[in-house]
Formats: structure tokens, sequence, C-alpha cells
């Protein structure tokens, strides 16, 4: 079992949620059952496993049901039909004060209106989660000064929000979700209000922090290269219905269908597709053999970097993983054929 778990999850919206169920659980889609019952499907029998440690991101147009999704794992809605559960612990049985201490303890929420409180200063906001669990002020404002300065906000401990820009209060926001050490951090849309580079910016941060901690990190959003980006799994959703979950590679390479066919388009192929997702897996000591004395690569590295390497020559190139033992090989032919013409194009463009 998975550290989370969702099951068949079905979620109406409306005076009657149990009548409109029995129709979406007939098979009836969100439009039918809206134009038959005026009840609003939020989600639609969606069932999720999220390891522990990994980023998973759920990817969909407005409206498709992520803030829906999420606001089930804090358990701010009850689903109509369906189960969560936590390490095997089933959160909808919790009662209240059981799950206000899992969510002080357990999750991390970031915003994306970041949500500080505005009298407070970037100390104080920080803390402000060890402060509800009771923690003493040294205690707190030693855990928060290790955060802010995590996030390269050392110097600001006494600044208020109105005081910083957008990538700074959503720094804030991070550090504060993090200081009470949670074992998942929720965030909902967390970068989308913030300017292309700075979101850039804390992109790269949050993935830095998570190769040392190692959260499990539930993320939100509605852009497919942010959730290539950051992802090592990613959940799309359409309706409120899963559609395809995968890791950037496998949604690249195999869109499920139209919808995500249309998202994966316009998608940098050289940045998000590696060596390892494209190679022909060599299958046993002599054939390893025949490969010899060609060019090496990491199993990591992307296509955008190994195509300067494949347009010199001929060779196939080696892909090795961890140690140097090859476990792979690559042709030009296939990193071209793997990289959208326009993509390809820009490559060639800038070369
Ligand atoms: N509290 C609510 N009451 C009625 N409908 C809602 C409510 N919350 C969400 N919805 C509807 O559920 C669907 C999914 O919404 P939401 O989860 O907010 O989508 P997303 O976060 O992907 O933009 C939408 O059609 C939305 O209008
Ligand atoms: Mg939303």
């Amino acid at each position: 079992m998975s550290y989370i778990e969702i099951r068949n999850i079905f979620k109406i919206f409306g005076p009657d949620p149990k009548s409109a169920l029995e129709l979406a659980k007939a098979g009836s889609d969100k439009d039918e059952i809206l134009a038959a019952t005026g009840h609003t499907v939020g989600l639609h029998d969606v069932s999720l496993s999220i390891e522990q440690g990994e980023t998973f991101v759920v990817m969909g147009l407005s409206g498709s049901g992520k803030s829906t999704l999420i606001r089930h794992l804090n358990r701010l809605i009850d689903p109509t039909a369906g189960e969560v559960s936590f390490g095997g612990e089933d959160i909808l049985s919790m009662d209240i004060p059981t799950l206000n201490a899992f969510r002080r303890k357990r999750l991390g929420m970031v915003f994306q209106r970041f949500g500080l409180l505005p009298h407070r200063n970037v100390m104080d906001n920080v803390a402000y989660g060890l402060e509800i669990q009771g923690q003493p002020r040294k205690t707190r404002e030693a855990a928060a000064s290790k955060w802010i300065e995590r996030v390269g906000l050392a110097g600001y401990e006494t600044k208020f929000p109105d005081q910083l820009s957008g990538g700074m209060q959503q720094r804030v926001g991070l550090a504060r979700a993090l200081a009470t050490d949670p074992e998942v951090l929720l965030m909902d849309e967390a970068f989308s209000a913030l300017d292309p580079l700075i979101r850039s910016d804390m992109q790269d941060e949050l993935m830095k922090l998570q190769t040392e901690l190692h959260k499990t990190i539930v993320f939100i959003t509605h852009d497919l290269d942010e959730a290539l980006k950051i992802g090592d799994r990613i959940a799309i959703l359409k309706d409120g219905k899963l559609i395809q979950v995968g890791r950037p590679e496998e949604i690249v390479l195999h869109p499920a269908d139209d919808y995500v066919q249309a998202f994966t388009r316009d998608v940098n192929r050289g940045r998000v597709l590696r060596a390892k997702s494209i190679m022909q897996p060599i299958t046993g000591p002599d054939d390893g053999m025949q490969s010899t004395g060609t060019r090496n690569i990491a199993a990591d590295t992307r296509l955008e970097d190994i195509l300067p390497l494949v347009l010199q020559s001929d060779d196939v190139i080696l892909v090795h993983g961890h140690d140097t033992t090859p476990i792979g090989r690559i042709t030009k032919k296939q990193v071209i054929d793997a990289l959208s013409s326009e993509t390809y194009d820009s490559y060639l463009a800038e070369l």
C-alpha cells in the first residue's frame, strides 16, 4: 500500500449529492449531470496512490477538480463517496481533535495567494505553525530562523509581508509550511501567481530542498511545463476524471488521449526527455560488447544535451547508469525522432 491512498472518490456539489452520485456511477459525465440535476461533479471516481517522498503533481485545466482533490487530503471537504488514507490511517473516520492534530503535525500547506498574516513579521509568520502547536518561543524562533535561512530570506526576519515581493512572500509561505517538519506538503497553485522568472526560481528552490528533505509533496498546477519540471509523477484531471498518471516522459511520449496530447504539443521535449526514456536497453554482456569504443553518457542526460553530441557523428552513444556499466544505447535517429520538429529546429538554430 502506498503512503497516501485515494480510493474511488466522487465529489458532487449541490443540495442532493446522493441522487447525482447514482447518475455518475451509472456513467453520466459532468455536463450531463449538471443538465439533468443542476449538480456539479467535482471529482468522478478518482483513485490515486502517492508514495512517500515523491513529488506528485496534479495537473488540469481550471475547473478540472485539482483543488477539490487536494481539499480531500486535508479533509477541508468530505467526499460524496470514496476513501482517503495516510499511512494506512483512514482520515475520514478521524474525529475533530484527531483531525486537527493530523493537520497540524503531518501536513504543511502552501497557497497560491501566500496566505501570510499581514500584521506579523516574517519570523512570526514562519513560526506560526509551531506557535499553534504550543512550542515555547525559543524553540519556535530557532526553527523559524533555520527555515528562513534555508529559503534565502536571512536578514528579512523583521520585515512585514507587504514589504516583500511576491516571490519573497512565497518563500515565507514555504518556510512556514516546512517549519513544523510535516510529512506532507500540499501546494495548490503555489507558484501560479508569480512572474515567470521568479516562478522558475521557486521551482528550482523547491526541487533543491526536496533533494535534501524527501517530503511527500502534492503539487497542483495548471501548467504542464511546471508539472513536467518538478513532478516525479503527474496525474492529469479533466472534468473531475483522472485521465492519466505517469512519469513526465511517459506523459510526453505516450499521452493517454487527445486532451493530454493537446497539453504536450508545445512542450520542450528536449528538456523533458532523457537518455533513459528513449534508449534501446542492452540485454546482456554480449550485446553490450558490440558497442564498445563509442561515446558514453549518463542515463539522466537530457536530449537537449545529447543532440549536439549525436549531430557530430553517426556513432552509437552508450548510456550508463549509476556506475559505468552500459545499460542502453542511443542513435542520432532516435534522438531526432523523439524531439518534436519545433524543438529540433530551435535547437539547431541555437547550435
Ligand atoms: N464549493 C463548491 N460548490 C460548488 N461547486 C464547486 C465548489 N468547489 C468547486 N466546485 C466546482 O467543482 C469543479 C472543480 O473545481 P476545482 O476543484 O476548484 O477546480 P480546479 O482547482 O481544477 O480549477 C468546478 O466545476 C467547480 O465549479
Ligand atoms: Mg484550483
